[in-house]
């Protein structure tokens, strides 16, 4: 239902990113009036902390969200999700269509490939895993739930960087893992790179400043990107 036209705003961020914690700041320091709410899927197990309120799990699909919108009477609805996130987004199509509110949509654009770049382009991870060259030393950059695919490469070495340490053993049959977030300058990725004498990096194109210092290390010291694209 659209809002009086000076009644107070409430806003729902869609988050789970860098972005949306950047946007939920601002939205409160600019707008003091303005109820904002993050919604947070709830995998990390210790967010950071974020301006305005925060609300943590699934909502129960297109409906539950849409239901959700109605109840906290959500004027504007702002979908700063992950680009790889989709679910999540469709269903904020869907939900914003049925609830009848704005949705401002922020995804990230992806990377572009830029000079000294030596980016594999691949579409799946399927396919990422595949074209990694026997015996390589493997930075792999991915969320849990997709380490198990790569378990098949009994010949690589993977180093796995996780915010929070995993419930089960990774199912990686030779691996390193390191506890912490990306680090957040070429200098300290480069580090990184040098010090397990990594030969390749495996990621997805998230677009974004936070996941970036990787690539441009990566660049800096000629280390191949396994690049899995948008498939759009
Ligand atoms: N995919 C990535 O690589 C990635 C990387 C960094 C951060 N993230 C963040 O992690 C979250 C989950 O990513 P995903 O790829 O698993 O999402 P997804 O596949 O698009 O979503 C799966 C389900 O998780 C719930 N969900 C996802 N994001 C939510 C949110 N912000 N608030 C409340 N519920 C949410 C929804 O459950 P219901 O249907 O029950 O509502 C959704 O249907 C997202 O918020 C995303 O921004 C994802």
């Amino acid at each position: 239902m659209p809002s009086e036209p000076n009644a107070p705003q409430t806003i729902l961020i869609l988050g789970g990113t860098s972005e949306a914690a950047e946007l939920a700041r601002d939205l409160v320091a600019r707008h003091p009036d303005a109820r904002v709410i993050t919604s947070l899927a709830g995998r990390t197990r210790d967010p950071a902390p974020l301006a305005g309120e925060v609300r943590s799990g699934g909502f129960g699909g297109v409906e539950g969200l849409a239901n959700f919108i109605r109840a906290e009477r959500v004027t504007r609805m702002v979908d700063a999700t992950h680009p790889f996130a989709r679910q999540i987004s469709a269903n904020a199509i869907e939900a914003a269509k049925i609830a009848g509110v704005q949705l401002d949509i922020r995804t990230r654009t992806a990377w572009a490939k830029q000079p000294g770049d030596n980016w594999i382009e691949v579409e799946t991870l399927n396919q990422a895993r595949d074209v990694i060259p026997p015996r390589a030393r493997v930075l792999l950059a991915l969320g849990s739930q997709h380490i198990g695919l790569f378990a098949s490469r009994e010949d690589v070495h993977f180093i796995v960087r996780m915010i929070d340490p995993p419930e089960h053993p990774l199912e990686l049959p030779d691996h390193a893992l390191i506890l912490g977030r990306p680090g957040d300058t070429p200098a300290v990725e480069t580090l990184l790179l040098i010090a397990h004498s990594i030969t390749h990096i495996v990621c997805r194109n998230s677009g974004g400043k936070a996941a970036y210092a990787k690539i441009e290390a990566a660049r800096e010291l000629g280390v191949p990107v396994i690049m899995v694209g948008r498939g759009d």
